[in-house]
């Protein structure tokens, strides 16, 4: 037996000299088996960014963000108003502090910006959430270079660019990652002129398999969440009330999501409980896709 291999049988089997088995030296836990979920499930003293979060799930996931504690970066493009909104929400829960910071992450400028007001207010960031993005109507004879474009630079180009910069200052191990995609992406029911958005998320996925391989070994979680059809703007943009209904009545439930049903698996995902998911695509859909 080679040497490789008789090491190999050694670490597995039991130990004849001594009847002890030879255990391989564990990665080390960021908390003891004793720790009770409540306690690895609190953000508090953690810094979260969650780009689009003025409103819909964003504006869940960082309010959801900030009632376990965590400084939240709330970002917007448009909609200043709202974005005061949820960061007076966390305010009020007295937990997690929060800042509004007007950023366009469609842009590599603007996604840097939104990371250097969040180190420059609250120090460091521990939670990246990318989920800013748009989904526009076209099938493959309308799609133009432009169209092509605007889709890739938010849903894609700055996602990862946001992710290389934020893995240079995550802690390791402890930082987090969490991409958005959509259950779409995995529907057999998919209408032609969904191409370019899911295009866009079938990238995120791949970016994010690989990275959590990538910053995994580091202790840097890297997942996707991604939702059914939630109840937000982006989702009603265009569709008549009977083409909703409709897709309502596909779930299990015969409802749309709402953005809560999404934000607190975001959350658990943020929080060291979530430590040995790495590398996951959460689809968040109650039943819609199975
Ligand atoms: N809703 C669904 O059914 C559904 C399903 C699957 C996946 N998703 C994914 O979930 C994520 C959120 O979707 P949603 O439905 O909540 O979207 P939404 O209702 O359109 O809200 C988008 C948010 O992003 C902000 N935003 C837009 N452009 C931005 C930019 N260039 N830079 C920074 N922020 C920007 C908006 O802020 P302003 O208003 O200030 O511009 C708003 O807060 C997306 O990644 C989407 O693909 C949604």
């Amino acid at each position: 037996m080679s040497g490789t291999m008789a090491s190999f049988f050694n670490a597995v089997r039991p130990n004849t000299s001594n009847s002890r088995l030879t255990v391989p030296p564990k990665m080390n836990k960021q908390f003891s088996s004793s720790s009770t979920f409540l306690a690895t499930t609190s953000l508090l003293g953690k810094v979260a960014v969650v780009t689009g979060s003025s409103r819909s799930i964003g504006a869940s996931v960082a309010k959801c963000l900030g009632e376990h504690g965590a400084n939240v970066v709330v970002n917007y493009v448009k909609d200043a108003i709202s974005a005061e909104e949820v960061i007076q929400s966390i305010r009020s829960q007295g937990k997690g502090g929060a800042i509004a910071v007007k950023a366009d992450t469609s842009t590599l400028e603007g996604a840097q910006f939104l990371l250097d007001e969040a180190v420059k207010t609250f120090g460091k960031i521990d939670i990246l959430v990318l989920n800013a993005g748009v989904m526009g109507s076209k099938t493959l004879a309308e799609i133009d270079e432009a169209f092509f474009d605007s889709h890739f630079d938010i849903n894609v180009k700055a996602p990862l660019f946001m992710a290389k910069a934020a893995a240079a200052i995550l802690p390791a191990p402890g930082g987090r990652i969490i991409f958005f995609s959509s259950s779409l992406t995995a529907a057999s029911t998919v209408t032609p002129n969904a191409l370019c958005y899911l295009a866009t998320k079938g990238a995120i996925e791949q970016i994010s398999r690989v990275l959590a391989k990538d910053l995994g070994s580091r202790g840097i979680t890297v997942n996707t969440i991604s939702p059914g059809p939630v109840d937000t703007p982006m989702f009603r943009e265009g569709k008549p009330q009977g083409v909703l209904d409709s897709i309502a009545k596909q779930n299990p439930s015969r409802r749309l999501g709402e953005p809560d049903d999404i934000a607190p698996i975001v959350g658990f995902l943020a929080s060291s409980a979530a430590q040995w998911i790495n590398g996951q695509n959460i689809r968040v859909n109650g039943g819609f896709v199975v």
